[in-house]
């Protein structure tokens, strides 16, 4: 995992396509009027202005492991409260109807996630819901090919033990949540966001995925490998009509309700 820190800036030049699952994550919380909600991860804040247009009645916060995804979140949203912590470590100061949680429980170690999510729905009154949305997306070509790059390259050894954990099955998800739910519901939805070009492909996981692969290069070497993975990139996504690309962009959603 890259120790550099996340850029809110990289991030949010795809704000629109990478919003889009929290709303319909959102779409399918089935609580009228939550007292208290906390946005996990809230990143720049695009996650947590999602729930405050839907709950305006509600007090929310935003927590975040990134000193500058929660700089600009404050400053999109001056009125919810954000604060640097790590999940790992994190406990709400007093209970939480919904916790809610887009595009980061991924980059969690696989035996961190399932611990994690337990022990905050643990403290969850009944009724409460967990809901959160993970990229399903390491055998797409973008990931694929990323990968290979590292794995192919005067960088490699450098790059060995680079690289996420795969997301727990449904069924393993399922099955460690159901004994605190009443339900679980679990489905998956595949964006498929047309994007100007290859570069821009690089552009959107520069701001994730490709961090942890391009953040412990030196500059010549990152320029390479960039240039690489670019090439690649090209042979596997065709053009469109139009000349832009589709990035396929897979992901699975989970909606809990405490029992
Ligand atoms: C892909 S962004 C998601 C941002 C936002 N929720 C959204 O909907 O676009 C992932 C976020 O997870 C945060 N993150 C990663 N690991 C974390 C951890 N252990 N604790 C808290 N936040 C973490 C990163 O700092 C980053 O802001």
């Amino acid at each position: 995992m890259s120790n550099k820190d996340w850029s809110a800036a990289q991030y949010l030049k795809f704000e629109d396509e990478r919003t889009m699952p929290a709303r319909d994550l959102l779409a399918r919380v089935p609580l009228q009027a939550p007292k208290r909600i906390v946005d996990l991860g809230c990143g720049p804040g695009n996650s947590t202005a999602v729930l405050a247009a839907r709950y305006p009645d509600s007090h929310i916060e935003g927590m975040d492991s990134s000193p500058d995804m929660i700089k600009n979140a404050k400053v999109a949203l001056p009125h919810i409260e954000f604060s640097v912590e790590d999940l790992r470590s994190y406990s709400p100061s007093s209970s939480v109807d919904l916790f809610f949680s887009n595009a980061v429980f991924q980059w969690l170690k696989k035996e961190e996630r399932i611990s994690v999510i337990k022990g905050l729905m643990g403290t969850q009154p009944s009724g409460g819901v967990f809901a959160f949305q993970v990229p399903d997306n390491l055998m797409e070509p973008s990931h694929v090919l990323m990968r290979e790059v590292a794995a192919s390259g005067p960088w490699a050894v450098t790059l060995r033990t680079v690289g996420r954990d795969f997301f727990q099955s449904p069924q393993e998800i399922y099955d460690q949540l159901k004994p605190l739910s009443s339900e679980v519901n679990i489905f998956r939805t595949e964006y498929h966001h047309s994007l100007e070009d290859h570069k821009a492909i690089v552009e959107w996981v520069k701001g994730t995925g490709l961090r942890p692969y391009v953040d412990p290069l030196l500059p010549q070497d990152k320029e390479a490998f960039l240039n690489e993975y670019l090439k690649r990139l090209e042979s596997a996504y065709p053009k469109l009509i139009d000349g832009r690309v589709l990035l396929g962009y897979p992901r699975l959603f989970v909606v809990a309700v405490k029992k």
